[in-house]
């Protein structure tokens, strides 16, 4: 789950990370000039969106006195920052900013490690600094069992280049947000810009946190960070189903059971779908190994309640859960579902893979086409989407 900066600064401040003297979300503009009254001027206000490059769309402005906060917050409000809607703003008291660096820990997969990244020239794109300077950036492995303390800290910011007469101060916001990292279970903690300030104080300006969903269970306080109005309400009606689902932007929808037959089931949509008018497949969707009636009905109600979905393809390979078992799953869903609207296709293969077809046969489901290899259903599939659209 990615969070607001508000809600990333509020962990960071948890955690001892120094984040400036107050900020305020707001939704209203009239709010927004009351926040800078208060604060006193000036302040800065800042669009509240999960995407990077907020400054350069217009969503971070400086407001000199009262009524400029509420015009300016006017202007951020509503905006649209690369299809994110703005739907509430930041205002929190200008910070003046003597140095602007860049710090953040994250998880490098590719590596296998933890990775912090540290840069004495912050403030501008990281991307861009990345590839443009990448000996301004310096890239250090922190290994979990170690975690951090002021001695690998100050290696690290010395390696970035940080200005000797603030390595130790910063060294310890940098212990800080490793706690934070660490301690949140984040998988991202980017401080773009933390700044020297006039009066010589380390202040992180902005935070991008990004927290590990695996590990929600840790954390029950993580739950209310989720944003409802953002979230796809499909996926939110499948995660409170307890189903692995995730939307995607095509036609065919796909239950599959297991992660890697789920994954080769969308290449081979795509693939068959090619020729039909290019059909994509609409989710990912992995009802796992014991696919009980209950959870293939549950799946299906899911696939299709999305009215983007013309076409279904339920690709199963029985293991431990028999075909059988899965058959009876299908025939019971159906059962539970009343009138199936469109199109079902269903491939089964493996344990007991002649008694589930037989069961399916049998049952002569309204709608529902078998088919005997994966090619050949995911191409019947994509062929009824582009029909059906
Ligand atoms: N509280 C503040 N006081 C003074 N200046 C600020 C403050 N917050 C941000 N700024 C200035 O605005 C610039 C951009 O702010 P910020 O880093 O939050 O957004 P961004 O980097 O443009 O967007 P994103 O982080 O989404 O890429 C900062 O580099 C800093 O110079
Ligand atoms: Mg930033």
């Amino acid at each position: 789950m990615d969070l607001y900066e508000y809600q990333a600064k509020d962990l960071f401040a948890a955690h001892g990370v120094p984040v400036g003297p107050g900020q305020r979300v707001v939704t209203d503009a009239g709010a927004a000039g009351a926040a800078a009254a208060e604060f006193g001027v000036p302040v800065v206000i800042k669009a509240q969106v999960k995407v990077g490059g907020r400054g350069k769309a217009g969503g971070v402005r400086v407001a000199r006195d009262g009524a400029d906060a509420l015009t300016t917050a006017q202007s951020i409000l509503g905006l649209d920052i690369k299809g994110h809607t703005v739907r509430r703003v930041l205002v929190t008291p200008a910070t003046e900013i003597a140095e602007e660096y860049y710090f953040s820990f994250l998880l490098d997969r590719a590596q296998r490690t933890f990775l912090a990244m540290a840069s004495a020239e912050g403030g501008m794109e990281i991307e861009q600094l990345a590839v443009e300077r990448p000996e301004a950036l310096a890239r250090v492995p922190v290994d979990p069992n170690e975690g951090m303390d002021l001695a690998r800290a100050k290696e690290i910011l010395a390696s970035a280049r940080f200005p000797a007469a603030v390595v130790d101060q910063a060294a310890e916001v940098v212990v800080r947000l490793w706690d934070a990292f660490a301690g949140e279970d984040a998988t991202l903690a980017e401080v773009n810009p933390l700044v020297l300030d006039a009066d010589g104080e380390i202040v992180a300006l902005d935070g991008k946190v990004t927290l590990d969903d695996n590990a929600a269970f840790r954390h029950p306080e993580h739950a209310g960070l989720a944003d409802a109005e953002a979230e796809d309400p499909i996926e939110a009606a499948a995660k409170a189903r307890n189903l692995n689902y995730v939307k995607l932007d095509g036609q065919v929808g796909v239950i599959g059971n297991g992660a890697g037959l789920v994954m080769s089931t969308l290449d081979v949509v795509a693939y068959a779908g090619e020729e039909f008018d290019g059909v994509r497949p609409a989710n990912f969707l992995d009802i796992g190994g014991g696919a009980s009636a209950e959870v293939m009905a549950n799946g299906l109600e899911i696939i299709l309640s999305d009215p983007d979905v013309k076409s279904v393809f339920v690709n199963v390979f029985g293991g431990i859960t028999a075909c059988d078992a899965v058959a009876d799953g299908i025939v019971r869903a159906f059962g539970l579902l009343g009138a199936v609207h469109k199109p079902v296709v269903v491939r089964l293969d493996g344990n007991n893979a002649a008694e589930g077809r037989r069961i399916l046969d049998k049952a002569v489901l309204p709608g529902l086409l078998r088919l005997d290899t994966m090619d050949k259903a995911a191409r019947t599939a994509a062929e009824l989407a582009a029909k059906g659209a």
